[in-house]
């Protein structure tokens, strides 16, 4: 991946940061097409996502095929100046694949069968339905493959099906086969001696459909490995043939940020760009945060170099219980936290909004009540603004600190069977992010693999199952002078989902300098103190730990109760570095003081003089720091330096207001030689707190 060639740096060369939007023009007369393309060119718009859903109208039977529309509106769009991204439609077959070949239907983990008449009827192990695919993908590749308009190409859409039919079963036994050789290994890995479960022949190995009880938890972690290849192996597929006719637009595919059922990290190794679909939740007021996060994770995931943001809304989507839309100016910090944190491009779903359909009261750049609205308006001006954000396109943000995360641990920690369903790893991610993100520091979310040394600090919140050469890579890293904060529940798993023996956390035990011997679930809220004045409460979990060698410093311990007196938060010392275990859920409060620890010892301060407002978001891009207000109320920002904003060009600071959803881009100062060493003497000071 990342080939100059196969990146967004062809595109963003030419024409700046990319602004774009899907567009379903099948939905509409042909005669609004032009009018279309005007008010793109209006809004700014300089690319869009054609044909996502179009293959009942470009294969209206079956073999048939049906190009002029198509090929009509891509000459269009190419006189407009409008690049494609063109997809592939393999998200949502026509009716007549699923009424023929009812194979190729997903069935769920009861046996129902899941019908067309929405979207995503596919199976994703169907041979007929891989078959369907890549011949309509063929087609397209073959016709539009060095069509001037052609950008970018865009496999299926936010892959994501699971199916548990009798072909699937073929498949996933296929690929046991190929993971175990053998019945024993299998037998072994999945625990089968538990309940008489044990497997005598390929045959008898299912999915795991509904039964009775609780199921095989390493039958279940394989199973979630298995689908996540099948979508993964379905995005090669359709690739690779695009591939074949095209050897010079990237191809990648919408991946859904946090989504738990595919390993995005797998993704991101075979697509050429990261693009990535967000919709902020405006009712929630936090949203922008777990946003930040995820755009955070698309830089981990594309190894540091631009993504795309490929979705996002104008304004309020239709699938949450309670859609409400973003408040005036909210479209604008929303789209430029994404560029802020790396994107090189900003999209909508959708162009044009549906007169029907089941996404009909979904928000569009251009709504039913058409150009004059509000939503139209702030469209096109961020579209002026991503052009004065010209020079951002293609350059880094240089994170210090990373986040670690893992999709197989994912799958393996959330579990029926373990101790509490209250202690989730996104909840997790989150609570370990915020005081980074409130500190306006940059960070990425990578996986436990990376290379750990060209960061100054590694927070674990959640690696509830973790292999023997990622604990051994984070004591290398431990000991050779970084800075590790590891959460709670950790490391209690191998990758077959099997316990680690003896007092945990297993492999990080000697690393973390604790030694613990029961799970605590709570009943009722424990205090954790941290020193004599500052106690808080953890609600849903403790762990009852103790010291293991004399490295360690209890930094909190549990208060009355069955585990008083025993520690909470353990740092240790470790060869040059020193790691940080939480033994509990702690609330923001005091992971504030663990991460405060954290990040002094590892010399990293925020860009900012005084502490940021809760909605306000820094972050750093390309020598700039973007300050973005996400809330309808003007906030107070010291910034302990003064600039000039690249939007504008008005002088701000060393003191300044953000208006409501205000937005500045400042030019950060260089530092000069002797000002760096007491630029970063004076951070040192502060984050130890003597100045
Ligand atoms: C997803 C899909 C789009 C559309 C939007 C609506 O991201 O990819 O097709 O359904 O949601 O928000």
């Amino acid at each position: 991946m990342f080939s100059s060639s196969h990146s967004l740096t062809g595109l963003t060369d030419r024409s700046g940061l990319i602004f774009g939007a899907d567009y379903n023009p099948e939905q509409w007369p042909a005669a609004t097409w032009p009018e279309d393309i005007r008010l793109m060119q209006e809004a700014g718009i300089n690319m869009v996502t054609v044909g996502v859903f179009s293959w009942a109208r470009l294969e209206p039977s079956e073999g048939a095929r049906n190009f002029g529309w198509l090929d009509h509106l891509m000459d269009l769009l190419h006189g407009g100046g409008i690049r494609v991204c063109l997809a592939t439609p393999t998200a949502s077959p026509p009716a007549w694949l699923g009424h023929e070949y009812p194979e190729t239907l997903p069935v769920d983990a009861d046996g129902s069968t899941l019908w067309y008449g929405s979207r995503n009827q596919f199976n994703p192990s169907s041979a007929k339905y891989r078959q369907a695919a890549a011949a309509i993908t063929e087609s397209l590749a073959r016709r539009y493959a060095g069509h001037p308009a052609v950008a970018m190409w865009h496999v299926g859409n936010e892959l994501g099906q699971v199916s548990y039919d009798d072909e699937t079963a073929l498949g996933f036994r296929t690929w046991l086969t190929r993971r175990y050789a053998t019945l024993d290994r299998l037998n072994q890995s999945w625990g089968t001696a538990f309940w008489s479960q044990a497997y005598g022949s390929w045959e008898e190995i299912l999915p795991p459909r509904k039964a009775p009880y609780l199921i095989n938890p390493s039958q279940k972690l394989d199973f979630q490995r298995f689908t996540s290849a099948q979508l993964l192996s379905l995005y090669r597929a359709e690739r690779d043939i695009i591939r074949r006719y095209d050897t010079r637009c990237p191809v990648t595919t919408n991946l859904m940020g946090f989504f738990r059922g595919a390993d995005y990290f797998a993704f991101a190794k075979e697509t050429d760009v990261v693009a990535n679909d967000w919709y902020t939740d405006p009712a929630d007021p936090d949203s922008h945060r777990l946003g930040a996060l995820t755009h955070d994770l698309c830089r981990g995931l594309s190894g540091g170099m631009p993504w795309l943001l490929m979705e996002s809304a104008t304004s309020a989507v239709n699938w949450r219980e309670h859609n409400v839309p973003k408040e005036p100016g909210e479209l604008r910090v929303d789209a430029l936290s994404a560029v802020a944190r790396g994107a090189d491009g900003v999209c909508f779903f959708q162009f044009r909004q549906s007169r029907f359909g089941a996404e009909r009261f979904h928000s569009a750049v251009v709504p039913l009540a058409g150009e004059n609205t509000r939503a139209f308006r702030e469209v096109a001006e961020l579209g002026k603004e991503l052009r004065s954000l010209r020079q951002v396109a293609g350059t880094s943000c240089a994170a210090t600190i990373a986040v670690l995360f893992d999709w197989e641990s994912w799958w393996a920690a959330e579990s029926p069977d373990t101790p509490t369903n209250r202690l989730q790893v996104l909840e997790q991610l989150q609570a370990y992010y915020a005081p980074l993100h409130r500190r306006g520091l940059s960070v990425e979310v990578v996986h436990p693999s990376a290379e750990l040394g060209r960061y100054g600090l590694v927070v674990a919140p959640s690696l509830f199952l973790l292999a023997p050469e990622h604990s051994n890579s984070l004591a290398a890293y431990v000991r050779g002078g970084g800075q590790l904060v590891v959460g709670p529940f950790s490391a209690v798993a191998d990758s077959n989902g099997h316990l680690a023996d003896g007092r945990f956390p297993g492999s990080l035990a000697d690393l973390l300098g604790v030694d613990g011997e029961e799970w605590v679930p709570l009943a009722s809220p424990v205090e954790v103190r941290f020193g004599p004045i500052q106690a808080v409460q953890a609600h849903i979990w403790a762990e009852d730990l103790a010291l293991r060698g004399n490295t360690g410093k209890v930094m909190a311990h549990f208060g009355a109760g069955r585990l008083e007196g025993r520690p909470a938060v353990v740092r240790n010392c470790h060869g040059a570095g020193s790691s940080w275990y939480v033994g509990a859920d702690l609330p923001a409060e005091a992971l504030e003081l663990v991460l405060a620890d954290a990040l002094a010892a590892a010399g990293i301060a925020s860009p900012l003089t005084a502490p940021l407002p809760d909605p306000v978001e820094a972050a750093s891009r390309g020598g700039h720091l973007f300050l973005l207000n996400h809330s309808a109320r003007p906030q107070e920002v010291g910034l302990g330096w003064t600039s000039v904003d690249l939007l504008t060009g008005t002088a701000h600071g060393p003191e300044l207001t953000l208006p409501p959803f205000g937005a500045l881009v400042l030019k950060e100062p260089v530092p000069t030689q002797t000002g760096a060493a007491e630029l970063s003497n004076l951070k040192n000071d502060r984050n130890r707190g003597t100045a």
